[in-house]
């Protein structure tokens, strides 16, 4: 599958098989999901991996009722901003979290992102069940693992959302 098809076969998953994720995969995952770009380079990105059940049974309260074996949370790590005026850490994690998705789909795993950061109870819900570190915020939770649905490749690309300036 190129590039171009797995964008457009990636589609979020809500069901999942009972299968771990190998080391091997998260690994890969870690390491496209830092090869995203970041403003001034600055990747301001922190990810926590969870395959401990009672915390995702924590956390799958606070979304919907999810039955992935993973969760990884791509956070943003404060001290680490371009600039303390213009920081970018959204669309910083956001690249990060987009770079996860495509590589899960590459190598035959779905995903769903579910979104953290700026829903205050769900913010606050994840740094207190992840026991998060003081300047570290949660941006995106990604339900992770081999799917047990398929969705149809697509793209929803439409015409008049396009606009040529001439
Ligand atoms: C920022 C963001 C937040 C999202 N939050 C949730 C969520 O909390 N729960 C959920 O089931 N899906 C969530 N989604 C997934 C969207 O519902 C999904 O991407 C959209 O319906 C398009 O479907 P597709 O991903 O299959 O193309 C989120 C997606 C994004 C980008």
């Amino acid at each position: 599958m190129n590039a171009y098809e797995t964008i457009l076969k990636r589609r979020s998953i809500r069901k999942f098989k009972d299968k771990m994720v190998s080391d091997l995969f998260l690994d890969k995952l870690m390491k496209a999901a830092m090869a995203a770009p970041s403003a001034r380079n600055s990747q301001p990105w922190k990810f926590y991996i969870v395959k401990n059940a009672e915390k995702r049974s924590e956390l799958v309260k606070i979304f919907r009722d999810f039955n992935a074996p993973v969760m990884v949370v791509v956070a943003g790590d404060m001290s680490k901003l371009a600039d303390n005026k213009t920081d970018f850490w959204v669309q910083d994690c956001a690249a990060a979290t987009q770079n996860i998705l495509l590589t899960a789909e590459h190598l035959g795993l779905g995903t769903c992102w579910c979104g953290v950061y700026p829903k205050e109870p769900a913010t606050k819900q994840v740094k207190e069940i992840l026991n998060l570190e003081e300047g570290i915020i949660p941006l995106s939770l990604i339900q992770l693992g081999y799917k047990d649905e398929e969705k149809e490749a697509r793209t929803q690309y439409a015409k008049e959302r396009v606009v040529e300036i001439k």
